[in-house]
């Protein structure tokens, strides 16, 4: 079992302020941040580019946990790593050729991840299981930070673990969307070990406590 590990979404920090949401992830003592990237058409909503990580990149040493929510992922792989991004997950809901995606991403020296929509079932995925560093199980529909945590992708969840217990895999289980401390130990009974938290972590007042709470 991975050590659990939390990565705050960008996409609720200070827009106009980037670097002081990253300054104030590595303050909470967190390694990594995920950066929600939007194209308007895979999901209903626009973020950064990455133009946004290479003035980033230089100042931070978190690890760029990079959630590719685009149509057409394939074109930006090397746009993204020449930009500093260190995990790139690209969906499989849109139809672009996904196993070479995933493999040019490895060959750029990256962990690659899939991710599934809430209503996406595990068995799309399956074949790719040993493919990647992680899997991100999304448990809102994705575009909008802010959302209502789904309970029924715990059962995914689920699934997952046990598939990579039984076929002896060591990807990463990651959820994405409404977590908090509630929803976040759910999700790990049900087998994740990397939790995103954007509103969750942004808004807390302690968090070091948030952390203590939601790692326990
Ligand atoms: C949604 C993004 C999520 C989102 C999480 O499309 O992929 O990473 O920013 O935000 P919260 O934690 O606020 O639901
Ligand atoms: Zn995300």
């Amino acid at each position: 079992m991975l050590p659990p590990l939390l990565a705050p979404s960008l996409l609720a920090g200070d827009h106009g302020a980037l670097r002081s949401s990253l300054a104030i992830v590595e303050q909470a003592g967190l390694a990594w941040i995920h950066l929600d990237i939007m194209d308007g058409h895979f999901v209903p909503n626009l973020s950064f580019g990455p133009q946004t990580l290479t003035a980033l990149r230089p100042d931070s040493r978190l690890f760029f946990d990079t959630h590719l929510m685009l149509s057409e992922p394939h074109r930006y792989i090397e746009p993204f790593a020449k930009a500093g991004a260190e995990n790139i997950t690209i969906h499989i809901e849109p139809d672009y050729p996904h196993l070479a995606t995933l493999h040019h991403i490895k060959s750029l020296g990256l962990q690659a991840g899939i991710a599934l929509n809430p209503d996406t079932p595990a068995d799309s995925i399956r074949h790719l299981l040993g493919e990647v560093d992680l899997v991100l199980a999304m448990t809102v529909f994705p575009g909008f930070g802010g959302q209502s945590f789904i309970t029924s992708v715990l059962e995914k969840i689920q699934i997952l673990a046990r598939w990579r217990a039984e076929l002896g895999l060591s990807f990463r289980i990651e959820v994405d969307g409404g977590i908090n401390i509630e929803t976040g130990l759910a999700c790990r009974r049900a087998g994740a070990d990397t939790l995103v938290a954007g509103t969750s972590f942004f808004k807390a007042a302690d968090k070091a406590q948030f952390l203590r709470d939601i790692l326990a």
